[in-house]
């Protein structure tokens, strides 16, 4: 079985595993994170967060005006479509961290201890 990936959220500081071929966006949702989204296919570029370290794969072509040439090159990251390869620091883009299940948290966060807040019974984050 694959080792999974670390995948760090700034400006949370939060670590989380990701499973071998999984995105950046479903390993947040399957940890209980909310996060910005809403086509989950490539084409709105709603999910759009910054890669601070690490590299990542698209499987998928993404069309240039969901995210062009120079985004690719700045580290853009289209978090419904990147699939992290290795570990992968990431910047959410003028938002926090919403933590939908801090069950869900548990099982996948990495290092620090202490639990993040929950945001309880939180809206689809979309
Ligand atoms: S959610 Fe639409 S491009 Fe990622």
């Amino acid at each position: 079985m694959a080792t999974p990936n670390r995948l760090t959220i700034l400006p949370d500081d939060l670590t989380i595993a990701v499973q071998p071929g999984e995105t950046v966006l479903d390993a947040m949702r399957a940890a209980g994170l909310g996060a910005r989204f809403a086509c989950r296919r490539g084409g709105c570029a709603f999910c759009k967060v910054d890669i601070v370290e690490g590299e990542v794969n698209y499987e998928y072509d993404i069309s240039s005006s969901v995210m062009s040439e120079e985004e690719y090159a700045n580290g853009t990251c289209l978090a419904c479509r990147a699939v992290p390869n290795g570990d992968v620091s990431i910047e959410l883009r003028d938002e926090r961290l919403l933590v939908k299940s801090s069950l869900l948290l548990q099982l996948r966060r990495i290092g620090k201890e202490e639990p993040a807040e929950d945001a309880g019974d939180a809206a689809d984050e979309s």
